[in-house]
């Protein structure tokens, strides 16, 4: 029987790290914590900046704002006003929260696909464990969420967005 494959939302991963910009990430995060209350947005419980402007920590990684977060766990969520979104864990601990894709789509989650196929293109969720280094990009308008951080240990990661201003050649 032929297949065909629609609807496929993809998720781009790369090993990243590079130990330098993760302690000056990790030394923004302590000072921020130290003279702002940050940022609430989707984060509920730990500390999360307001967009970052130094350039050091940004161009690294792309040439946009980035917020810096080290929470307890993300509602279900997706970033308006952007095409592309990314986080980059800088420093992570088994069982810190995984980051998990939900399909638009809810009706799927009737379907338990994923105790059928091993095809991830018909499951209802995915699900990435972060690792130091990890980074991840993926469409802005894909539901996804973090699991609670079951450790006392922080997560620290750098999420950010990407809108494309010119996206055709006319
Ligand atoms: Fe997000």
């Amino acid at each position: 029987m032929a297949r065909t494959i629609i609807f496929s939302d993809s998720v781009y991963t790369d090993d990243v790290n590079d130990p330098a910009l993760n302690k000056k990430i990790i030394d923004y995060l302590e000072n921020e914590k130290k003279i702002s209350l940050g940022n609430t947005l989707s984060n509920c419980g730990g500390y999360q900046t307001k967009p970052v402007k130094d350039e050091t920590i940004i161009k690294p990684i792309f040439k946009m704002a980035v917020n810096l977060i080290n929470k307890d766990f993300n509602r279900p969520h997706v970033h308006t006003d952007s095409n592309l979104s990314g986080v980059y864990f800088v420093k992570t601990h088994n069982e810190c929260g995984n980051l998990v894709f939900d399909r638009n789509d809810i009706s799927m989650e009737f379907t338990n696909n994923e105790l059928h196929y091993k095809d991830t293109d018909s499951w209802s969720s995915y699900s990435i464990v972060p690792k130091d280094g990890l980074l991840i990009i993926f469409a802005s308008n894909m539901k996804h969420f973090v699991e609670p951080n079951l450790t006392q240990q922080s997560r620290v990661s750098v999420a950010f967005n990407i809108r494309i201003e010119n996206g055709e050649e006319s």
